[in-house]
């Protein structure tokens, strides 16, 4: 692999310099200013500290992007007294190297912002961007302009991208031709690149970086994306594919992947924050379009801290929900394993377990993230450990085991040399320069495109970054429903569960309303305001029902749909929630094979206790209640304080809550949030992994805390909320949603029983 450090002396380093132990100085301030900048310390003054530069967008630190203190109090490398550190202007590399054509202006350097156009010579057809600008990445904007003449050639001319040179002229089959970079610019991509059979170039096109070029976030989505959408395509089984999502893989077919975070003590914390929630947004995305792959997580500085062991997966079943929690709960400084070379040991292990053959049809993938520089200022110790936990010390023979190694090399300064030679994969880019790991994990959201997804149901992005939007997308499916009537405006919640439907609590809709009062609220980027069209409310709601039972208002089949006079534009933003007994939420729960409603309920609501949220409306759009129902044993006492409440003058509780309801609220064993009154019509639910699925509906409650305040209520000892179960009123939902003998919308697709 041409590593010119012998193996040993790098793993002697890497503990030398983890152990420290010799006299350390302090280094000084003096001389290290940026011009136009500034920089920030990893370790204050303190040996071992990493001074890391930092300008606006579009410049870059110059000369040096870094520079380490050393334990004799001294910089490395030193300020430089005829050359002072500045911020200077980014540059991109020469576009001039265009063959049969002119680019305009012609300029030694060309830097940010700067403008070029590209026209071909008389007879030559052009390829690519006819106008590009040097964007603050280091890259040009738009593709590489070719400029060729219809030749016949197998494969089309393959270009050369700015600041390279090419040697190669042959594009017949087999032809080959080979790339460098110009002066201080560095390769990345494929060096070199054979025309195939197909009339396709092997391998990608290269590009050539500066030390300051880096990786867009959009990029590195869109590479890794499909790069390792390719992977887990490859263990398509035929046939097992329903409509391009659903993906089987079988046991003995299985897909490994390896993650390993380096977290040396020198990065800051919330890097190792930020990487955390990057590998969390990873794994749950894999897992939405996939079946779950085994995982294998660990963290490493000096030591190796295993997180997530991929034997457990051979023991049953891991869910992922338990992945992550083990992920969040992980602290550094805790117990190191003391375990070394872990990849290679568990994939023996795994051989063993599997046996020879089956072995066979596993697919390993490595992902690593690490800061490369920040480690010690040396290459060596992190390189060290990443050949170690890829190579098994310098045997070469694990590294074969490999579909893909990926690496995301985060930070001013990275040691491209040595770690990119590490990389391994058939297709895209495997390498990813990035400067900053903070929104990784949007990264990673965006790797699945949304149009692939449009039509699934409670998808949600998991995040909340404090801004509307987010707020929007993290609950697609929430609904505003307002009904103006005799110059009064009554406000409540609905959900989204059908691109024309909005699902609500009947007691919303009050005897007397007409569609024509009711509005309903949703931000699909079409208008907020929606019309309505239609509503239906559950032929068993009677609120005067138990009048004569000393119950003045009677709640049961509190439930509406409100059908929209045109179909919400279904994206990020406006999507539908999960319902009870639908396909769809089978497929969301992954339940394989021919499922029941029956199943469902089990999985949703199968402890005692059971957590579950709701929303309430607030200034900044929404937040989320957080509840536990009380089922099975803990039933009983939570809806006898529905005797509390004004209007029931009944002794027994189940007069007024009968089975169709879900009881929250009360603080044992945890202080419930409790619902306000424009809470109401709002979904009760429940997240699994990505998606989310509506298991009730906020109907009424014994008391009504919210007087003077709103938002975040929180419950006494004896406030109770009952929330319609929409298990109890399936027929309902699928007599309207599941109707497929109409043809004004889609009907949702229902499970037989
Ligand atoms: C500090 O140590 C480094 C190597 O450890 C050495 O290259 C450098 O000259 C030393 N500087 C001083 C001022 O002693
Ligand atoms: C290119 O950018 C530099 C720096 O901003 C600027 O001075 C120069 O005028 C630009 N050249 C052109 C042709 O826009
Ligand atoms: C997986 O293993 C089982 C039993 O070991 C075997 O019957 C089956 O054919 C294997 N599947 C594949 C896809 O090889
Ligand atoms: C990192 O996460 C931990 C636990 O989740 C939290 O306590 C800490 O404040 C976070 N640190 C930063 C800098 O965000
Ligand atoms: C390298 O590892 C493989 C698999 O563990 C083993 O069979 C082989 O003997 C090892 N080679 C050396 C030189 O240690």
């Amino acid at each position: 692999m041409g590593f010119s450090v012998p193996w040993s002396w790098l793993i002697a380093l890497s503990f030398l310099l983890c152990m420290g132990g010799e006299v350390r100085c302090d280094c000084t301030e003096t001389n290290m200013q940026i011009e136009g900048g500034h920089y920030k310390l990893t370790k204050q003054l303190r040996a071992g500290s990493m001074l890391v530069y930092n300008c606006p967008v579009g410049y870059y630190p110059h000369p040096a992007m870094t520079s380490l203190c050393q334990p004799n109090g001294s910089w490395k490398p030193a300020p430089k007294r005829f050359s002072p550190q500045r911020c200077r202007l980014v540059e991109c590399p020469d576009p001039s190297v265009l063959e049969y054509g002119n680019v305009s202006p012609p300029q030694e350097k060309y830097f940010v912002d700067n403008e070029t156009t590209y026209e071909c010579y008389s007879g030559y057809t052009m390829r690519g961007s006819t106008k590009r600008i040097c964007l603050p990445s280091g890259k040009w904007s738009g593709s590489t302009p070719i400029c060729s003449r219809d030749s016949g050639d197998h494969c089309a001319d393959p270009g050369i991208p700015a600041g390279a040179s090419r040697t190669g002229n042959m594009f017949g089959n087999g032809g080959t031709v080979r790339y460098s970079c110009n002066g201080n610019l560095f390769l990345m991509g494929s060096k070199e690149r054979v025309c195939q059979e197909n009339g396709q170039w092997s391998g990608n096109e290269p590009a050539c970086y500066y030390k300051h070029t880096y990786d867009t976030s959009l990029e590195v989505s869109e590479e890794f994306g499909s790069s390792i959408k390719n992977t887990l395509t490859i263990l398509e089984p035929t046939g097992g594919i329903e409509a391009g999502r659903k993906i089987a893989v079988s046991k003995n077919g299985s897909l490994n992947i390896y993650i390993a975070v380096d977290i040396s003590e020198s990065i800051e914390e919330h890097h190792i924050n930020s990487s955390r929630a990057a590998i969390k947004t990873l794994i749950t995305k894999i897992s939405s379009f996939t079946v779950a792959p085994n995982y294998e997580i660990l963290f490493y500085n000096c030591d190796i801290y295993e997180v997530v062991n991929i034997l457990d997966f051979w023991d049953g079943t891991v869910p992922l929900s338990s992945v992550v929690r083990v992920l969040e709960n992980f602290a550094v400084g805790g117990e190191s394993n003391g375990i070394r070379d872990t990849f290679l040991e568990r994939m023996t292990m795994i051989k063993m377990r599997v046996g020879e053959e089956d072995f066979k049809e596993h697919r390993h993938v490595l992902i690593v993230f690490t800061d490369g520089a920040y480690n010690m200022g040396e290459p060596a110790p992190t390189v060290a450990k990443i050949k170690d936990i890829v190579y098994h010390e310098n045997n070469l023979s694990c590294h074969i085991y490999f579909t893909d190694i990926y690496i995301f090399a985060i930070g001013e300064e990275i040691f491209d040399e040595d770690l990119r030679p590490l990389t391994a994969g058939e297709d895209g880019k495997h390498y990813f320069r990035m400067k900053d790991i903070t929104d990784l994990h949007e990264t990673f959201d965006d790797i699945i495109n949304e149009e692939d997804v449009k039509g699934l149901c409670g998808l949600h992005k998991d995040y909340d970054m404090g801004t509307k939007d987010s707020k929007r997308k993290r609950y697609p499916w929430v609904a505003f429903v307002i009904v103006q009537k005799d110059g009064i405006s009554k406000k409540c919640l609905g959900s989204l569960v059908s691109p024309d439907f909005v699902l609500t609590a009947a007691h919303c809709l009050p005897f007397g309303t007409i569609p024509e009062h009711v509005t309903v609220e949703i931000d699909d980027g079409q208008g907020r305001v929606k019309k309505v069209k239609m509503f239906k409310i559950h032929e068993r709601y009677n609120v005067n029902a138990k009048v004569h039972e000393r119950v003045s208002e009677f709640y049961d089949y509190d439930v509406a749909l409100i059908q929209l006079a045109k179909p919400v534009e279904i994206s990020a933003a406006a999507r539908p929630i999960c319902i009870p007994c639908t396909k769809e939420t089978s497929q969301a729960l992954k339940l394989v094979g021919a499922s029941t409603c029956e199943q469902q309920e089990k999985l949703l609501l199968k402890n005692h206790l059971e957590s579950l949220s709701f929303l309430t409306r607030t200034s900044n759009l929404v937040d989320e209640k957080t509840v536990l129902a009380k089922l099975g044993d803990n039933r009983g006492e939570c809806i006898s304080h529905a005797l509390d409440a004004e209007g029931i003058d009944t002794d027994d509780p189940e007069v007024a809550v009968t089975e169709n309801f879900l009881c929250t609220g009360g603080r044992n064993p945890q202080r419930d949030h409790i619902a306000c009154r424009g809470d109401a019509g709002g979904a009760v639910f429940k997240n699994y992994a990505l998606r989310t699925i509506q298991v009730a509906l906020v109907s009424w409650g014994n008391k009504d805390l919210c007087k003077t305040t709103s938002g975040l209520v929180e419950s006494d000892d004896t406030s109770r909320d009952f929330h319609i179960n929409l298990f109890k009123v399936v027929p309902f939902l699928k007599s309207v949603l599941g109707n497929d003998n109409q043809d004004e919308y889609a009907p949702l697709q229902f499970l037989e029983s």
